[in-house]
């Protein structure tokens, strides 16, 4: 499986990511998980991430493309789901070059549609574990003691850009230089939609049939 999640934030690429994996065994590569590890670590690349991240920009595309770069070529990562990636036009043909170099072109560009009041409720209730990664929501799926992950046991927290005022930027930052992606897979004949609204389970079984057509 080679394929990219298109959406904008809080537009359930993560979740169903995660579930995707639990299926077909793919590597999911969040470039969003890669930055807040290399922030939370304190690394080089965080330094010089955090501030677009708090600002909710994009952070720039050498830092973003040195990390895919590492999963696909330095780790031979060969089956993946990408998820938040890529972000913009030069980040899509840079990803196209790679693959290409490697052989192994992208199977499919999956757009999960959410209309945008929705995407903010969502994203005002998130809740993410620490230690495993695992999303949650107070209002629409909660973990079953409050801040504590049902998975692992880790500690539930909020994200940092997940205020209203970030969440804004991230929405305007998404429709100016990622939302073009739709039309830029779309005449590869990459692109498949599924609606992102209703129930998770749902929307991963739309997500199935869209990749089987
Ligand atoms: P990133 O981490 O990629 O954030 P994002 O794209 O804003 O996406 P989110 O993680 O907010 O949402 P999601 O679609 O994964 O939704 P989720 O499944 O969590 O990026 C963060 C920042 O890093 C960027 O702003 C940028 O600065 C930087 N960055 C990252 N990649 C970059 C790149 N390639 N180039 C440059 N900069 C980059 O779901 C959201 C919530 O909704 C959860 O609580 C979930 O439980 C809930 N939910 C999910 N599905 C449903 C459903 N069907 N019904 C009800 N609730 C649901």
């Amino acid at each position: 499986m080679r394929i990219v999640l298109l959406g904008a934030p809080g537009s359930g690429k993560g979740t169903q990511a995660k579930r995707l994996v639990a299926r077909h065994g793919a590597t999911q590569l969040s470039t969003g998980d890669l930055l807040r590890a290399a922030v939370a670590a304190g690394t080089p690349t965080g330094v010089r991430a955090k501030a677009a991240m708090d600002a909710g920009a994009l952070v720039s595309d050498d830092i973003v493309l040195a990390l895919i770069r590492d999963a696909l070529e330095t780790q031979g990562v060969r089956d993946f789901i990408l998820d938040g990636f890529p972000r913009n036009t030069a980040q899509a043909q840079a990803l196209e070059g790679m693959l290409g170099g490697l052989g192994q072109p992208l199977e499919a560009a999956v757009l999960i549609d959410v209309p945008e009041a929705e995407l903010r409720r969502r994203i005002a209730g998130r809740r993410t574990c620490r230690q495993c990664g695992a999303i949650y929501n107070v209002y629409t799926a909660p973990s079953r003691a409050d801040g504590v992950c049902d998975a692992c046991g880790g500690e539930t927290y909020q994200r940092a850009d997940d205020t209203e005022a970030t969440v804004d930027q991230r929405l305007a930052t998404y429709r100016a230089q990622t939302a073009p992606l739709i039309e830029w897979y779309a005449g590869r004949g990459l692109l498949r939609r599924v609606d992102g609204t209703g129930a998770v389970a749902d929307i991963d079984a739309a997500l199935e049939r869209a990749l089987a057509g």
